[in-house]
Parts: C-alpha cells; sequence; structure tokens
C-alpha cells in the first residue's frame, strides 16, 4: 500500500490550490453575500479542465482519475464551497449519467460543452414532495405512438445550477400513449427549447453563490435520442450517479473542515487570554486534536472512496458502501470541525468579518443533498446486514 499521490495527482492538487487561493478565495465572501453566480471564477476553472476533470479527453474533459477529483474538489471547497457545487455537478451529477449510459452521440453533443467548462449541467431528480423516497416521483415521459419524441410535465425541485445550466439531466416516469407503465427513464434536456420554465430560486442558509431553483416542464417534446439507457433503467442510472456524486460531497467537506481547522489553529497560536496563547489552553488543544483527528480520518475515507470508484471503472462494480461511509463521515465531520473553530474564534467566529460562519453555514448542506445522513446510514445498515 502506497499513501504517496502520484506526481500528476500532485500536480493537480498544487494547480487547484493555487487557483482556489489566488482566484476564489478573495472573491467569496462578496459572493456568499450577494447570492450571485460566479460566473467568471467557474469560467476559469472550466479553462483549467476543472468542470470534467475524469471525463476523457475526447469529450472535452481532463481525462484524470478519480483521485485527482476529489484533490481538486477538496482545494476548491477549502476556498469556497459554493464554487465547490457548482464544479461536482458538472463532474459528477450530470458527466457520470452521460459518460457511463449516454450514447456515443449524446456524448459529442451533450457532455463534451458542459465537461469543457463551455456551458453548465444540471441534474433532476428532487420534486417538491419526493426527496430522500426519490422513486416516487410524479414527473412524467410520455412516449409519442410513433416513438421518435417523449412529452416531458412535471416539476422539479432543488436543482444546483438550475438557473445557469444550459443542459439537464431529467428523471421521470415514462409511460407509451397507451399509458402502460414503463418505470423511470433519464432524459438529457436542452433548457433553451419550448416547454423548460424556471421556477422560484432558494434562497439558502450557505453555499450561496450555487443558484439552486425549480424547474417546470410543460408539454416539453424530447427526443427520444435524448433518452439515457434504456426505458425503465432510469432508477438505477439515478443511483449511480449519485454514489459517484457522494464521494464528491465527502471531498467537498473535508475541504470546508479543513479550511475552518486551519484558521482555528493560526487564530489559537495568537490570540491571547489570561496572559497565554489560547492554544497552550488543553481546552483548546483537546478541540484541535479531535479537529485533526476526524480530518484525517474524513480524507482518507474519502481517498479510499475515490480509488474504489477508479476500481469500479473497470470492475463495473458498485461502490454504494465506500462513498456512502466518507460522505457520511466526512459531511458530519465538517459540522463538528466548523462548530468548533468558530467556538475557538469566539466572538469573532460569529462575526462576517471572518469565513467561519460562512464555513459553519456551507458544512451543513453536506449532511442534506446528494443523500441525508439518515439515508446514508440506512443504506449502510442494510448492505451490512442484508437485511431491509
Ligand atoms: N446503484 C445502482 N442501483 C441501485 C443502487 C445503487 N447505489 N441502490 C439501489 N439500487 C437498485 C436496487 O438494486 C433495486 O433494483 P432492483 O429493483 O432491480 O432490485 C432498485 O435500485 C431499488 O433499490 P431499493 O429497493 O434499495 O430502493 P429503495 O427505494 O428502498 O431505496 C434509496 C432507495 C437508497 C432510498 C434511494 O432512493 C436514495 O438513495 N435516496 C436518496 C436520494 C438522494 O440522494 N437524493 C438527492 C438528490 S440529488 C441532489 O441532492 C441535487 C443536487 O443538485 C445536489
Amino acid at each position: 500500500m502506497d499513501f504517496a499521490l502520484t506526481e500528476e495527482q500532485q500536480m493537480i492538487q498544487d494547480a487547484a490550490r493555487e487557483f482556489a487561493q489566488n482566484e476564489i478565495a478573495p472573491v467569496a465572501a462578496e459572493f456568499d453575500l450577494s447570492g450571485e453566480f460566479p460566473s467568471e471564477t467557474i469560467r476559469q476553472a472550466g479553462e483549467l479542465g476543472f468542470m470534467g476533470i475524469e471525463i476523457p479527453e475526447e469529450y472535452g474533459g481532463s481525462g484524470l482519475d478519480s483521485i485527482c477529483y476529489v484533490l481538486m474538489m477538496m482545494e476548491i471547497s477549502a476556498a469556497d464551497a459554493a464554487h465547490g457545487t457548482i464544479v461536482s455537478v458538472n463532474n459528477s451529477l450530470f458527466g457520470v449519467p452521460l459518460l457511463e449510459f449516454g450514447t456515443e452521440e449524446q456524448k459529442q453533443k451533450f457532455l463534451r460543452p458542459v465537461s469543457s467548462g463551455e456551458v453548465n449541467g444540471a441534474y433532476a431528480l428532487t420534486e417538491p414532495q419526493s426527496g430522500s423516497d426519490a422513486a416516487t416521483m410524479r414527473a412524467r415521459a410520455v412516449r409519442a405512438a410513433d416513438g421518435s419524441t417523449y412529452t416531458l410535465n412535471g416539476k422539479k425541485a432543488w436543482i444546483t445550477s438550475g438557473p445557469v445550466a444550459r443542459y439537464m439531466v431529467v428523471f421521470t416516469q415514462t409511460s407509451d400513449s397507451d399509458g402502460n407503465e414503463l418505470g423511470i427513464s433519464a432524459f438529457v434536456i436542452d433548457t433553451e427549447e419550448p416547454g423548460f420554465v424556471q421556477g422560484k430560486t432558494e434562497p439558502k442558509l450557505g453555499i450561496r453563490a450555487s443558484a439552486t431553483c425549480e424547474i417546470e416542464l410543460e408539454d416539453y417534446v424530447c427526443p427520444a435520442a435524448n433518452r439515457i439507457g434504456e426505458e425503465g433503467q432510469g432508477f438505477k442510472i439515478a443511483l449511480t450517479v449519485l454514489d459517484a456524486g457522494r464521494v464528491g460531497v465527502a471531498a467537498q467537506a473535508v475541504g470546508i473542515a479543513q479550511a475552518a481547522y486551519d484558521a482555528a489553529v493560526e487564530y489559537s497560536r495568537e490570540r491571547k487570554a489570561f496572559g497565554s496563547a489560547i492554544g497552550s489552553f488543553q481546552a483548546i488543544q483537546g478541540k484541535i486534536a479531535d479537529m485533526k483527528m476526524r480530518i484525517d480520518a474524513s480524507r482518507l475515507l474519502t481517498l479510499q472512496a475515490a480509488w474504489a470508484k477508479q476500481a469500479a471503472k473497470t470492475s463495473g462494480a458498485r461502490n454504494t458502501l465506500n462513498s456512502s461511509i466518507a460522505k457520511l463521515y466526512a459531511s458530519e465531520t465538517a459540522m463538528f470541525v466548523t462548530h468548533q473553530a468558530l467556538q475557538i474564534h469566539g466572538g469573532m467566529g460569529y462575526s462576517k468579518e471572518l469565513p467561519l460562519e460562512r464555513y459553519f453555514r456551507d458544512a451543513r448542506i453536506t449532511e442534506i443533498y446528494e443523500g441525508t445522513s439518515e439515508i446514508l446510514r440506512m443504506v449502510i445498515g442494510r448492505t451490512e446486514t442484508g437485511l431491509r
């Protein structure tokens, strides 16, 4: 076993850190406050090849491995978690279904522009009444009698990058024109076509610069050539994609936790109370030890999940257990660490003059999206016991 990064992985980590610290970190607070989408830095991320790290070069990506992906996600998210969210959607939630289940034509037409960062992608699974219980979605695609198109109707909610995405992977119940049920199917849609309606944007607690909205499909006519995979295969596609996406969220959580930890250690060395640096007090040292231990464990679990994800590309094995454990542990670590780091900063941690309160708010979503902690515990428990 070798814990060292390869030269290529080290290079990506360095490049991502330099970009994140020089370009993203200085503007993060401003975009958090305004809630505006950070188009310029996202364009730069595309130029650096960060919008499709694992996507082969012939489809607009960088053709690198899953370890490179999580290293990049950790660095970007340490500077700003909202950027991490936007980047992860293009890489995972949009990139994986197209790469793994798309046709050559779909890859050239839809994957290439999203992976190269020319346009944004999005992933529409959740609906106003169905989140964790994703299979109960109501959106529907009805196949035309001649089989050439589907007509899509329904509402989707909490769509990350929804307000800015050009292309979107959408999941719907499916039936033929006689009303026979065909199961859940996946489609890629163009948001510039008639029938796509952007709904309300969400005013969020954290990751505020990542744009999130509801969408509505009103008699959206989708060519059958834009169906991803087979009719009825959509739910498996959705869950396979989430297995990949959860590794990215774990990396995002590690990045947020690391940023909060670094700030807390530095502050504990500088801040004086009762005649000493507060970092010399056992109460603070205990917090630092607990934070460090959990971050290291989260990083290792995330790298292990990324390694398993990479191995699964050739073995075809499912990466459900590793990705669930990594996301669950890293997201709870991000909450723990940002809480403790803010506490170490005292009143200053509560002020918008420092990024601690932003880290704290941003960490919260990692316990919710792409599988809540409760769902992940259920998935791990079911896998381990073999019981339901
Ligand atoms: N990969 C592939 N297939 C899988 C799978 C996986 N990880 N997990 C289950 N399946 C298959 C099963 O084998 C089963 O197939 P068969 O019917 O052929 O046996 C089928 O899918 C149904 O599985 P279950 O019976 O286990 O389904 P369930 O309904 O009991 O549980 C669930 C499914 C685990 C709860 C799942 O619905 C889930 O993960 N829910 C959470 C949804 C989620 O994460 N939503 C986040 C939305 S994305 C987002 O956050 C938006 C954003 O923009 C960031």
